[in-house]
């Protein structure tokens, strides 16, 4: 893994070790904050204006003022990974409510972007396909990438002892989005993605487009759980995982148990594109 040694906080590139945000920010008192999160690909950041722009959607939702413009973030990623002297990594960027004199009314805003080392999933779940647990949640202001994990973060032990790779959200027997991903299912050569009530992911989004590239149909739409029984394949999608294949969701089997064809076609147009990137 490589040291990660400098970060940008509030205006400066200075090393982590250095990086101090103080004990009334809102972020930590009040969860007021968003983020982004993407990785680089050859050294490249991946769909970095995407990014951006979700980024600027989630601080219009919080109305928090966006701290910096696409022309910066492109020159400070670029800054940051020479400093690093990194090629690899992924990166955090984090815009939060900032130091407040009353606790609760923004007045300094703090703004940080923090490369990282981030633990990928394991290789066999690429060949062997992995497993879903349901939970019933739903995330507020689901739109926004709000800084607020609790529930995701209350989870992991009980999806680690379950031996799943994600959990599922589930409001009123609709299919949702996973605690840090995007789902999609196959219904022989159509693609169904949930559309509403869940972060737009990135990835989600750029798959959709690689789907359509490969003429399946798509549809993003309301995804009853009901509807599971009849799917012949699953997957998830996020930044940290790319496209990972699903074979079971609680005790319900994918399909035939495989990872189905559709999902390894675009598995494979994905890695592809981002080799090349
Ligand atoms: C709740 C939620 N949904 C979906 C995603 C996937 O988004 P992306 O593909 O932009 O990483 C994430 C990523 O962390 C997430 O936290």
């Amino acid at each position: 893994m490589n040291e990660i040694k400098y970060c940008y906080l509030n205006g400066k590139i200075i090393t982590v070790s250095n990086a101090h945000i103080n004990l009334n920010d809102m972020g930590i008192l009040r969860g007021y904050g968003i983020f982004d999160f993407f990785r680089t690909y050859n050294g490249k950041a991946f769909l970095l204006k995407e990014h951006f722009e979700r980024f600027k959607r989630s601080a219009k939702i919080l109305k928090l003022k966006m701290p910096i413009s696409l022309i910066q973030l492109n020159n400070l990623m670029k800054n940051l990974l020479a400093e690093n002297k990194l090629k690899e990594c992924f990166v955090r960027m984090v815009l939060t409510g900032g130091e407040s004199s009353d606790g609760i009314t923004c007045e300094k805003p703090t703004f940080f972007i923090l490369p990282e080392n981030h633990a990928k999933l394991q290789n066999y779940i690429y060949s062997k396909g992995g497993k879903l647990i349901t939970y019933d949640y739903q995330r507020k202001m689901p739109e926004a990438k709000t800084t607020d994990y609790a529930i995701a973060a209350m989870l992991q032990n009980l999806r680690k002892k379950k031996k799943a790779i994600e959990v599922l959200y589930i409001k009123n027997g609709l299919i949702l989005e996973a605690t840090m991903s995007n789902f999609f299912i196959f219904k022989k050569n159509t693609l169904i993605t949930p559309k509403n009530n869940v972060l737009i992911g990135i990835t989600r989004d750029f798959v959709v487009k690689l789907a359509k590239k490969a003429k399946f149909f798509v549809e993003e739409r309301d995804l009853p759980l009901r509807e599971i029984k009849s799917v012949s394949e699953a997957f998830i999608t996020a930044t940290t995982k790319e496209i990972a294949p699903i074979i079971q969701i609680n005790d319900q089997k994918i399909g035939n148990g495989k990872i189905g064809k559709n999902t390894q076609i675009l598995m494979e147009l994905f890695r592809k594109y981002a080799q090349n990137y």
